[in-house]
């Protein structure tokens, strides 16, 4: 769902683990880099939320350390800080407001029931998530989402749910602080403002929507006052929330979008993960990559040099699959099936390309190791930026609730 009037917001995060692998590279970081070319996209490092399960482990040190290189990963992936905001969400204190304001009408039953609490509880048994804090990660992410209006929010299967509550927390939120009085009477006299035909335009529009439950007429009143340019901010809040008969709409309630699962193997054939112990990092050393790709295991059925195997059950076959061209992938499949290559040979392009790739990385990574200070004024110009949004929307929040100027 679009903000009538603004383009549409991409808002994502991920947690500080230190510097990225193949995995998060292909399945998340390369769809930032589309997304950047069509939406206003902020994207942050979620160091509060890396305390909310490990807050007995990170120092000083640590924590800093994970959080800029993560940067650093980032932008020689090709985050472009012209067109994406990058920022630290500890850096934005906003977000910690917006949560605290967002768990006064957080149902305790709907935390407790984000699938993720349980299953990492049971997962992680070694660590205490009998926590506060635990509890409220959902909370904090839909601070984050909301405070940016975010339309769009990419993130993994996992955490889509996450994104679910965030839109009824939004909500739950328009409808408890967004209740104007007199509303009904404002909204009309907004529709009266649009003018004798467009006001029209807009009532047969809400009619198909309130009415018959027309989805396609929402969508088609949202994108008319989105395309009328005069209407005041407070109108077309009021005008947007008359369609869904919830008040004004203060927090927008956003999208998912799923990026896939990536698909890229560790270096023991198991999906890519720094806890595994089978990572491949962005900038790692030519010498333990060429190692652990010669080491890793192939189609179980190639025991010797001439038993013939097959590429589907083989995870060096998921790397070619992302690295290699058409030929090569023919040549793979057919050297394969008849024995014709072996698997080192198989093997030798593959490390060629992912050795290519990071030597080019590295180079893109250069001029921010070099200069720390370069690196830092990247990221607090996004912080900067990234606070003035936080501050507009923090502003209308503070004053629903009751706790804004007393000027
Ligand atoms: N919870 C996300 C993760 O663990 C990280 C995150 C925090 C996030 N806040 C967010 C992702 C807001 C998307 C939007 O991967
Ligand atoms: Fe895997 Fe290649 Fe060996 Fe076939 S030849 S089993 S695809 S490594």
């Amino acid at each position: 769902m679009n903000t009538p009037g603004q383009p549409s917001r991409v808002l994502s995060g991920m947690r500080p683990t230190g510097p990225l692998h193949l995995g998060h590279y292909h399945g998340v970081i390369k769809p930032w880099v589309e997304l950047q070319h069509e939406h206003d996209c902020y994207y942050f490092v979620a160091d509060w939320h890396a305390l909310t399960t490990n807050f007995d482990v990170v120092s000083e040190y640590a924590m800093r350390d994970n959080v800029l290189d993560m940067v650093v990963d980032w932008l020689a992936s090709g985050v472009d800080p012209e067109l994406a905001t990058i920022f630290i969400q500890s850096k934005v204190p906003e977000h910690a407001e917006l949560y605290l304001l967002l768990s006064m009408i957080s149902p305790l039953g709907w935390l407790e029931r984000v699938p993720s609490f349980k299953d990492q509880q049971e997962k992680l048994k070694n660590k205490d998530l009998s926590t506060h804090g635990f509890l409220g990660y959902p909370v904090l992410q839909s601070a984050d989402i909301l405070m940016y209006r975010a339309s769009l929010v990419p993130v993994g299967q996992d955490q889509i749910p996450h994104v679910e509550l965030t839109r009824e927390l939004a909500r739950r939120f328009n409808s408890i602080f967004g209740k104007e009085e007199g509303f009904e009477d404002k909204a009309e006299k907004a529709i009266a403002k649009l003018g004798k035909r467009n006001g029209a335009k807009y009532r047969r529009l809400r009619i198909a929507y309130t009415e018959r439950g027309d989805p396609k007429a929402l969508k088609s009143a949202k994108e008319f006052l989105a395309s009328m340019p005069n209407l005041s901010r407070g109108d077309r809040e009021r005008l947007t929330g008359y369609l869904e008969g919830s008040g004004r709409q203060i927090l927008v309630e956003p999208d998912h979008y799923v990026t896939e699962a990536s698909k890229v193997p560790g270096t023991d054939g198991q999906k890519m993960s720094k806890s595994y112990d089978n990572a491949i990092f962005l900038r790692d050393d030519p010498n333990r990559i060429t190692k652990l790709i010669r080491s890793m295991p192939t189609d179980p059925a190639r025991i010797r040099r001439n038993d013939p195997g097959d590429p589907e059950k083989c995870p060096v076959w998921d790397l070619h699959k992302i690295y290699s061209n058409e030929e090569q992938k023919k040549w793979v499949c057919n050297g394969c099936t008849t024995a014709e290559i072996g698997c080192l040979d198989c093997k030798e392009p593959l490390i060629g390309h992912i050795l290519d790739e990071q030597a080019q990385h590295i180079e893109r990574a250069r001029p921010y190791i070099e200069d720390k200070n370069y690196l830092t004024k990247v990221v607090a110009d996004g912080c900067e930026r990234a606070g003035a949004v936080a501050e507009e929307t923090m502003k209308d929040v503070r004053h629903y609730v009751g706790t804004g100027s007393y000027r």
